[in-house]
């Protein structure tokens, strides 16, 4: 049975002060028995508090980025060692933010995963087409092209430190939401496509997520389908009370 799960990416959003109410308010709300792994990831900047925060509780803690090297001349870069010293082992590697305005391109990403899994860590690994993508027709071969080129460099071995996370572009932070039937279809795509390349028992061993627009009413129905595992939330993961219904939509 494929693990449940419900993540919160915070972006740039929370300071110090913001990032421990809004934990104190999912210890909370969030039951203790749901039927889920729940994920939240703030700044940088508060990952080792929230660590801290969340020791006596199920809620995990993920990192939004790092870099792919071991450390050096990177101003203002975040390592893999640094991570795993404060407790996170969790890492969103390709989020279409960091694609789009970073220039991450599919080999560093690739790279960035390597590094992941040397470290023990596991990948929150996102992709995604654009609207012009989607127009076109060419979603599926977009997303076939961002699984290949930035993980299918992997070992059978590796899988069960990744979690997949399909993000249409066009549906982040717009309110777009993909309708479940696209959410769907395209994890179903996305499912055949690691079938293909690395056999049935990962295929049907990987939580696929989804991500985009996903809001406590819509939650559920996006949830329901066979092929979507979870949700990676952005700005619903900022209201306590947003994120815990969805987490509870599962
Ligand atoms: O990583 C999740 C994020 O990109 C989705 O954002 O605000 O559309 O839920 P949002």
């Amino acid at each position: 049975m494929r693990q449940k799960i419900v993540a919160g990416n915070w972006k740039m959003h929370k300071n110090a002060e913001e990032t421990e109410d809004l934990l104190n308010e999912l210890i909370d709300k969030i039951p203790n028995d749901i039927d889920a792994q729940i994920i939240v990831a703030p700044t940088f900047v508060n990952l080792a508090s929230a660590v801290d925060h969340l020791e006596f509780t199920t809620i995990n803690v993920a990192a939004q980025n790092m870099h792919q090297n071991e450390n050096g001349a990177y101003t203002g870069e975040i390592s893999a060692d640094m991570l795993t010293s404060i407790g996170v082992t969790t890492v969103i590697i390709g989020h279409s933010e960091r694609r789009a305005y970073f220039n991450e391109s599919d080999a560093i990403l690739a790279e960035k995963v390597t590094t992941a899994l040397k470290h023990d860590m596991t990948s929150i690994f996102c992709f995604g087409e654009e609207l012009k993508d989607r127009k076109d027709g060419q979603h599926f071969n977009v997303v076939e092209n961002q699984l290949c080129d930035g993980l299918f460099h992997i070992e059978n071995e590796d899988w069960k430190k990744i979690i997949l996370a399909y993000e249409p572009v066009w549906a982040i932070g717009t309110g777009e939401t993909a309708s479940p039937e696209q959410a769907q279809e395209m994890h179903e795509f996305i499912r055949e496509t690691v079938r293909k390349r690395y056999g049935s028992n990962i295929a049907e061993g990987v939580s696929i997520l989804y991500g985009g627009s996903v809001k406590p009413e819509n939650a559920k129905e996006i949830f329901s389908k066979p092929d979507v595992d979870g949700g990676l939330i952005g700005g619903a993961a900022l209201k306590a009370d947003d994120f815990c219904k969805i987490a509870t939509s599962i």
